[in-house]
């Protein structure tokens, strides 16, 4: 064990030191776009649900006894909201990633994926007993160049993606690159998580549109319950085989304690608010104010706005100074983004005004 602390000291020196900070001051850093997390219909279906009795934990595996009303309720709601075969919930969404990436893909088939996708797609691609190869970020002549290349020897090629970038806030180019899984007869896999419930139809996600058009032939989706739906758990919407094949072959599936049932109950529930028009007004309102950041600080017009300030240890210390001030903002460092991007992730939220990014943005120009 002695190379822990080696590893530890020298994870120091580089201003790459992680430890655990309890929420402080205005958020500007969780992933609760929509404020769903604090809702209070959610608050009072959870405390309706556990007076009625609801189980606290599944106590088994989906397959065994840990399969409840309220996860047979949530898939079924699911699938008609996001228009699919069917949709099968995960605990969350790294294990829905996790499970299609180990789970689908097979020794003669090819994943190729765009370099800035997801650790949770990554750790599926590095463990899983098939080829991938990666593709510029968002670059389509370099995907359609490996679809050219690779076609003809494998089985199946599967294309990993997320629709809307979780650390550099921009979309993928995402009707093009479903044209190519559709031209080459690949499957598109698309991370939805940071875009479910505020893009689309009804928060329905950036694939939506796709979907109406096209349906789920060349297409799976992943719909992370933790950002903007506010609770936890990730859902994999397919068509009805994809989801049969994971229900009989995804080990982090089978081989895993269900979520517990009250947090399939609160997930269906604030999807339903997010279709309503309490949900389009906290989507109207993040709108405008991912607007106003994209002139404030040149971001690409999503709530998800990269401030990059390169060396690891200048994020560090600007995260802490605008923490002293009140902000609660995280630097966030290699290797979750690549080295020399060091920066904080502005994460805009429908809780907050305009006037506190103007203020939050002077207190920047200051300290630079
Ligand atoms: C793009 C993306 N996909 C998947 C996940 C994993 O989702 P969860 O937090 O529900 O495990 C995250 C979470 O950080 C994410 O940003």
């Amino acid at each position: 064990m002695q190379n822990l602390g080696k590893t530890l000291s020298q994870l120091k020196e580089q201003s790459r030191y992680r430890s655990l900070k309890l929420p402080h001051g205005i958020d500007l850093t969780s992933n609760d776009y929509l404020g769903m997390a604090q809702h209070t219909a959610l608050r009072e279906t959870a405390i309706r649900a556990l007076r009625d009795g609801i189980d606290i934990g599944a106590a088994g595996s989906r397959l065994l006894r840990g399969h409840t009303t309220a996860h047979a309720e949530l898939e079924e709601f699911a699938s008609a909201h996001f228009n699919a075969g069917r949709a099968l919930y995960f605990p969350t969404g790294f294990q829905a990633n996790y499970a299609l990436l180990t789970t689908l893909p097979e020794r003669r088939d090819i994943v190729l994926y765009d370099e800035l996708i997801h650790a949770s797609m990554r750790d599926g691609l590095n463990a899983g007993k098939y080829k991938s190869y990666r593709f510029t970020h968002n670059d389509l002549n370099n995907l359609e160049d490996l679809l050219e290349r690779y076609r003809n020897s494998a089985d199946n090629i599967y294309i990993a993606a997320e629709t809307l970038y979780s650390m550099d806030g921009d979309f993928a180019p995402l009707e093009d690159i479903h044209a190519l899984a559709q031209r080459y007869d690949a499957t598109l896999i698309a991370d939805e998580a940071h875009a479910t419930g505020i893009y689309g139809d009804q928060g329905k996600g950036l694939a939506y549109e796709i979907i109406a058009k096209h349906g789920y032939d060349n297409l799976i989706t992943v719909h992370t319950c933790g950002k903007a739906i506010g609770v936890a758990g990730g859902l994999i919407c397919a068509n009805s085989e994809v989801v049969d094949y994971l229900i009989n072959k995804a080990r982090p599936f089978i081989y895993s304690t269900a979520p517990i049932p009250l947090q399939a109950l609160l997930v269906q529930k604030s999807l339903e608010i997010l279709a309503s028009d309490d949900g389009k007004n906290r989507r109207d309102k993040l709108l405008l104010l991912s607007k106003r950041a994209k002139e404030l600080f040149n971001g690409e017009g999503s709530q998800i706005v990269p401030i990059i300030l390169g060396e690891d240890a200048k994020a560090v210390e600007i995260a802490k100074a605008m923490q002293d001030q009140g902000y609660d903002i995280r630097a966030i460092r290699p290797p979750t983004v690549p080295q020399g991007t060091a920066r904080l992730r502005l994460s805009l939220s429908s809780n907050l005004d305009e006037d506190i990014l103007q203020n939050f943005a002077d207190a920047l120009e200051q300290m630079s």
